[in-house]
């Protein structure tokens, strides 16, 4: 082994991992803006939600914030995955991650999103069925435009998943 292989390695650092973020939040913004691209929407949720990250070594490569919307009910507030590691199974491993953490106190998972093809089959394919809408809740809680596949969003569709 050369001086290079062993100034890489990280003793005691498991590879790929899921870790909770209890302080510092706010470091993980550049991932949590794939998700919700204003951040002071973000910052409605940062602080009260649960917050988890897959990384590998140093890298973050997804993210999760959950928070407790009462009743049983917990509700993925961002979720996202960067771009290079998207559609190899990481985000429906966040969803399988949170399920399995929250199953004994929660019996619903609902998430919101806009109506858009690079986020609804997603759900669908993870389980998540269509549960109700909030009529223009894009246009109303945003300060621009927010375009996804080339359309402008409107209205939240929140989709949930008995766990
Ligand atoms: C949406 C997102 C979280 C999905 O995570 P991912 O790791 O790419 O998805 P996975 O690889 O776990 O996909 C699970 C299944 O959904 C399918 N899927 C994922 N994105 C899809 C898309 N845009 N269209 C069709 N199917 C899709 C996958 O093909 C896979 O299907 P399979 O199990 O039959 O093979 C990720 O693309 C992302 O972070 N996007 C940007 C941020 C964002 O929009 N977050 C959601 C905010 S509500």
């Amino acid at each position: 082994m050369n001086a290079t292989q062993r100034t890489n390695e990280r003793p005691g650092i498991e590879k790929n991992r899921i870790i909770r973020i209890e302080n510092g939040k706010k470091a993980y913004l550049p991932l949590l803006l794939l998700a919700d691209e204003q951040e002071d929407m973000i910052d409605r949720y940062l602080e009260r939600g649960e917050m988890f990250v897959l990384e590998d070594g140093d890298r973050a490569l997804a993210g999760v914030v959950v928070s407790d919307e009462g009743d049983g009910v917990l509700e993925i507030k961002n979720l996202a995955v960067i771009p290079a590691h998207q559609k190899k199974g990481l985000g429906r491993r966040m969803i399988g991650f949170i399920a399995d953490r929250y199953r004994d106190r929660f019996h619903t998972l609902l998430v919101g999103t806009g109506d858009s093809p690079m986020t609804v089959p997603f759900y669908e394919k993870c389980g998540f069925a269509r549960s109700h809408v909030v009529k223009d809740f894009f246009l109303d809680n945003y300060d621009h435009p927010i375009i996804e596949d080339g359309v402008r969003l409107r209205d939240m569709i929140y989709f949930k998943k008995s766990i």
